[in-house]
């Protein structure tokens, strides 16, 4: 019986797995420069971590993949990395042991049942940040910016930042009624679950991927006309501080985002490439001032996003980022005696000195072994033949000026440092 792949579930072949743990580097980088502490949760959680009482997103709903071992608890595997993070916040007092705000970073898989497509996967990685314990402008901006700079220095060009507010708990009460009456009125033109959305989650309607063309959603009320003078200022001051970082942005009114737990700042960036096809959201976020209390911790209020490290991918091939990469190796050695272990000592010592190389395992021509060394595309390699075995000795080859030398095995490491400078000069 041969198996394949789960339906929207992929292998990282060795091709791509370079391209994910380059974009991965670089993330770590941007949560040094900012300094944010990295941290990892299960994969599973109790499913409560995830769903709260009338959650109405379609994540929790329809996507989330819930079993349960011997008819006891109900788990889940995690869908998206927030709630996790904060319940692990919550469960360890960080806010107790940590100077506020708590900054925290994670990488990690997410499993949602979602049909799949092109950047739209059952299992996918984000890469996420979480900036826990303070509510403040400065904050909002600077996390937009964190994620909006690590894009651009990845090589991403084609992109737009969208921005909204949701407002804060006494707009958004004003703003659902306004919602709540608008939809009533079109309550029979409504999509079945944009029905139900009406009863629970009005804001939700906004987002519907059924209804978003709908005179219903398209003539809907606007947030910005029921937010609060405080809400109104908070938004323009996180306006103001992306203005200063020259971060180029566009208010979209209907951006309400696919999750429950946002409330004031919301934000993603959009690709404008064709090969993003439908998938075209590389990341999303927003502030969330209830969940770490409905964790139950502390009535304080946090931000963060996440980007999806595949869709990051396929906008990378699109713009040419990964081009310059060709793998290769330090040295080759090849080896045209019996006695192979002289070649293995060599390798090994090159190794231990930190020389990437690949070494030549079978009983083979010059020819295809030379053929081999320029497929790794290696920049040096050895020689080893009867004489340079019984002499102790050994000839080095640089692929790139084609000189050869014939240098004391005891010579190696210094011979090698040497062309190492004479290369960095070219
Ligand atoms: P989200 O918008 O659901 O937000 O997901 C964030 C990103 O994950 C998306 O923009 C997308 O790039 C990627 N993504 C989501 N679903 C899939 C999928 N099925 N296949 C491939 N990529 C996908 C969240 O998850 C929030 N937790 C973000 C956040 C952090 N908000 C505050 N803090």
């Amino acid at each position: 019986m041969a198996y394949q792949t789960v339906k929207g579930t992929y292998d990282v072949l060795p091709e791509d797995f370079w391209k994910r743990e380059r974009v991965k580097t670089l993330f770590s980088h941007f949560l040094d420069l900012y300094a944010y502490k990295q941290l990892e949760t299960p994969v599973f959680e109790y499913t409560g971590v995830f769903k709260k009482e009338n959650d109405t997103s379609d994540m929790v709903t329809k996507e989330m993949y819930t079993f349960s071992m011997n008819g006891k608890d109900s788990l889940t595997l995690r869908p998206e990395g927030t709630a996790g993070v904060i319940r692990s916040f919550v469960e360890h007092k960080l806010y107790g042991t940590n100077e506020l705000p708590v900054k925290l970073a994670y990488i990690e898989e997410m499993f949602r049942h979602e049909r799949p497509q092109k950047g739209r996967q059952r299992q996918f990685t984000q890469l996420g940040v979480e900036n826990i314990g303070d509510k403040n402008p400065l904050i909002d901006a600077e996390t937009i910016a964190l994620g909006y700079f690590f894009i651009k220095a990845l090589g991403l060009n084609d992109i737009r930042v969208l921005i909204n507010t949701l407002g804060d708990s006494a707009s958004r009460l004003e703003y659902r009624k306004a919602l709540e009456l608008h939809f009533a009125k079109y309550q029979d033109t409504l999509c079945p679950d944009c029905q139900n959305r009406l009863l629970k989650n009005p804001l939700r309607i906004l987002d519907c991927k059924v209804d978003h063309e709908s005179e219903a959603v398209l003539s809907a009320p606007k947030m910005k006309d029921y937010l609060t003078q405080d809400a109104a200022s908070y938004f323009a001051k996180v306006l103001a501080y992306l203005d200063a970082m020259e971060i180029p942005y566009e208010i979209d009114d209907k951006l309400v985002r696919g999750l429950d737990y946002y409330t004031d700042t919301v934000f993603e960036v959009v690709s404008t490439r064709k090969e993003s096809g439908s998938q075209s959201t590389v990341f999303g976020g927003g502030r969330y001032d209830e969940l770490v209390k409905e964790m139950g911790g502390p009535q304080i209020s946090g931000i963060g996003f996440a980007i999806g490290l595949e869709r990051l991918v396929i906008l990378g091939e699109a713009e040419g980022i990964f081009e310059d990469y060709q793998p290769s190796v330090d040295c080759y050695v090849i080896d045209m005696t019996e006695a192979s272990d002289y070649a293995l000592i060599i390798a090994s010592m090159l190794r231990a000195n930190s020389y990437s190389t690949e070494l030549n395992y079978y009983k083979r021509s010059m020819k295809a072994q030379f053929k081999s060394a320029d497929r790794k595309n290696a920049r040096f390699t050895i020689i080893i033949g009867e004489d340079e075995l019984n002499n102790k000795t050994l000839t080095i080859k640089n692929t790139r000026s084609k000189e050869q030398t014939s240098i004391k095995y005891e010579d190696l490491m210094n011979y090698v440092e040497s062309l190492d400078d004479l290369m960095e000069e070219e």
